[in-house]
């Protein structure tokens, strides 16, 4: 069955042969080019199937941003492809690249891009207000039932109870899950959270991680970039990129818990406060 199953799913990101290369202008050198080319992908292979947690790594100026701006259909690669839940990204026209990203991508970045004069309710929002403008979109939404999609997406991250709040009345971690439900409320094909944690302490970095965890055991997609070890190791799967090249694929068997670690590292935390004077 499990076989079977396997056969039946379709890869929901199939990058082939993903070459970046970014040509610079510079002083003539000697031979008389005046161009410099910066490969900052040299050919990469990877799918993703429906369900997985990818966590990418990679040392600084390995190609990590290049290929997270690619698979976000921010950017086009100079050569290969990008088959994106069946759609071939390379070759679509500027609107249909648009729509790709609007429909098929939740993003999630380390400084939540949130507007702070909007509730969580309305920063969440966004994306549906995107998508009735779409060119050829005839399907409209009452506002009542787009609320509903809101609130369905803000229960998801716990938050349902702070939809009024603006982003300055939430904690880093609640604006997070804020950015969190703003990138599920279209249910794209995967979400890409590029170094989510980043400005999070110890105990908001558990949780959002165990939120992650959460939604990936209910079926989301989830690709992360992290610089940190200790952050792929509550992933399933890690790559790793060296000088634009995918240079390891990785499996995780024994993946952390990081539910089970915010609860230790809370309980040792008022420890140590106890002991404090
Ligand atoms: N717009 C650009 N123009 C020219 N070269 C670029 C451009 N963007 C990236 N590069 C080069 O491509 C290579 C890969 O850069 P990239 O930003 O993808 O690395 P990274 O793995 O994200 O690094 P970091 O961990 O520091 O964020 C680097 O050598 C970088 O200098
Ligand atoms: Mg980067």
């Amino acid at each position: 069955m499990k076989a079977l199953d396997a056969e039946c799913q379709k890869p929901v990101i199939e990058l082939r042969g993903i070459k970046r290369e970014y040509r610079m202008e510079s002083k003539p050198a000697k031979d008389g080019t005046n161009a410099v080319v910066v490969r900052a992908l040299r050919g990469v292979d990877f799918s993703a199937e429906s369900g997985e947690f990818v966590s990418v790594m990679g040392p600084s100026g390995s190609g990590k941003s290049t290929l997270m701006n690619i698979l976000g259909c921010l950017d086009k690669p100079s050569g290969g492809t990008y088959t994106l839940d069946g759609i071939e990204t390379s070759t679509s026209d500027s609107d249909t690249f648009a729509y790709i990203r609007n429909r098929k991508i939740g993003f999630v970045f380390q400084s939540f891009n949130l507007l702070s004069r909007t509730t969580a309710l309305e920063n969440v929002e966004l994306p549906l207000f995107y998508r009735r403008r779409e060119k050829g979109n005839s399907t409209r939404q009452t506002s009542q039932a787009r609320k509903d999609q809101v609130i369905a997406a803000l229960r998801e991250v716990g938050l349902a109870d702070r939809m009024d709040h603006f982003p300055s009345q939430l904690s880093g971690g609640q604006q997070q899950r804020v950015a969190i439900a703003r990138a599920m409320v279209n249910d794209p094909a995967f979400i890409l959270a590029d170094e989510p944690t980043g400005n999070l302490d110890t105990g908001m970095t558990l949780e959002i991680m165990g939120l992650f965890q959460e939604l990936n055991n209910r079926g989301k997609t989830i690709i992360m970039v992290t610089h940190e070890p200790e952050l792929a190791a509550y992933t399933r799967r890690v790559i790793t990129l060296r000088d634009g090249e995918l240079v390891s694929d990785k499996q995780i068997t024994d993946r952390r818990n990081a539910t089970a670690d915010l609860a230790r590292w809370k309980q040792e935390h008022a420890l140590l406060s106890e002991e404090r004077p």
